[in-house]
């Protein structure tokens, strides 16, 4: 029951020694003494409760919080072991080292495997110095490698959030520029059908340059030289519409085609790929087609494609991840438009796609 504190080490010592909060659990007073000495001996200046018990040992923790646990196997009134139950349930990382008279091997082990972090006999106790460093920088790294992991996961979730405020704040951004590029385009078209050949050859220059600024030009050339190592290793033949400018996102666009183009050319019959791009315009949008002569899909899978990461076939049967259409309908959605396949198994598959078309004297918004 009783708890003294004893504090040995020199004052005046020139040399800093370490500072060591040690609880022992001890009902022999000499043994105390004696792996205080062995420590202090070593160079700890060790501050040091001792303890006989579960309330005592209890109420020193709580009190003074020790560095390490020094617990004797064997007590009238309690067991050196049952302290790691006590460290365990008031949730402290504290190594504990069995010290003890006499422990077989297999205790020993027995211990260790319970949670004790070494153990020292009694009549060795010159160990004990080296056992409680080496305890002592374990726990040192234990809490680093924690503070390290909480870092880790910190910036992890910044950076999930920073992306998420990118990705919002890339959208807004598109979408607030889309009306005054639209109107600039649309001035420029104007000012090129009414002036054209009325003002000097330099302002037809400059016009035409404009306009051509202010759209963005069809993609299908960068598309297709992307896909080229494809194209030439499949023999695929690619033929293309002469596509129409629209507002979309320029790389966004290339990576629907390419998408689309790609998945052509890699889900192909026996033949070498035939693969057509058009562009149809109805009345409010147009209708972009990539049709291709290769496996088909089921109709019962037509929809299923465009969910990310479905895939109906396996991997080593056509590369792939599974993500590509649900990219393409994300970009073709954001841009106002739908996207959907018409397909049969064994007789090609045609993906279409619209967008809204935004021509200078047309409003939008209307289905298609
Ligand atoms: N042109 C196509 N012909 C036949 N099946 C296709 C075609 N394009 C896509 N698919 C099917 O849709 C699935 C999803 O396509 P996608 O999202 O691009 O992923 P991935 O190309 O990585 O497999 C493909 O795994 C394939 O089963
Ligand atoms: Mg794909």
């Amino acid at each position: 029951m009783s708890s003294t504190a004893t504090q040995l080490g020199k004052q005046d010592s020139a040399k800093p020694q370490p500072q060591l909060r040690a609880l022992l659990v001890e009902d022999n007073a000499l043994d105390a003494a004696l792996v205080l000495r062995a420590l202090y001996k070593d160079g700890f200046e060790v501050t040091a409760d001792v303890v006989q018990d579960e309330a005592a040992f209890t109420r020193t923790l709580r009190a003074h919080p020790p560095e390490v646990v020094l617990a004797d196997y064997n007590l009238p009134n309690w067991k050196g072991m049952e302290a790691l139950k006590v460290l365990r349930s008031e949730g402290l990382d504290i190594p504990m080292i069995l010290v003890s008279g006499a422990l077989g091997d297999v205790t020993a082990v027995e211990c260790i495997k319970q949670g004790a972090t070494d153990y020292v006999l009694k009549d060795g106790l010159a160990r004990l110095p080296g056992v409680a460093r080496r305890a002592l920088r374990e726990k040192d790294e234990r809490g680093l490698r924690q503070q390290a992991e909480q870092d880790l996961a910190k910036k992890v979730d910044e950076l999930a959030r920073s992306n998420a405020d990118l990705e919002q704040f890339a959208y807004v951004a598109s979408h607030d520029l889309q009306e005054p590029l639209r109107m600039v385009t649309a001035y420029t078209q104007l000012l090129a059908e009414r002036y054209r050949g009325k003002l000097d050859e330099n302002a037809d220059k400059f016009i035409g340059y404009a306009s051509e600024g202010a759209q963005r030009i069809a993609v299908m050339a960068e598309v297709l030289q992307t896909l080229a190592p494809a194209i030439q290793e499949s023999g695929a033949r690619v033929t293309h519409d002469a596509l129409p400018v629209v507002w979309a996102d320029r790389t966004q666009l290339a990576q629907v085609f390419q998408n689309l183009v790609g998945n052509a050319i890699k889900f192909r019959g026996k033949e070498p790929p035939v693969v057509s791009v058009k562009a149809e315009k109805t009345t409010h949008r147009w209708r972009f087609s990539v049709s291709d002569n290769g496996i088909g899909i089921a109709p019962e899978f037509a929809e299923n494609i465009f969910v990310v990461f479905q895939r109906l076939h396996a991997r080593t049967e056509y590369p792939g991840n599974g993500i590509g259409l649900a990219i393409c309908k994300k970009i073709v959605e954001r841009n106002g438009g739908k996207i959907w396949v018409e397909s049969q198994p064994g007789s090609g598959s045609s993906f279409k796609f619209t967008l809204p078309r935004h021509d200078p004297d047309e409003r939008e918004g209307a289905p298609s």
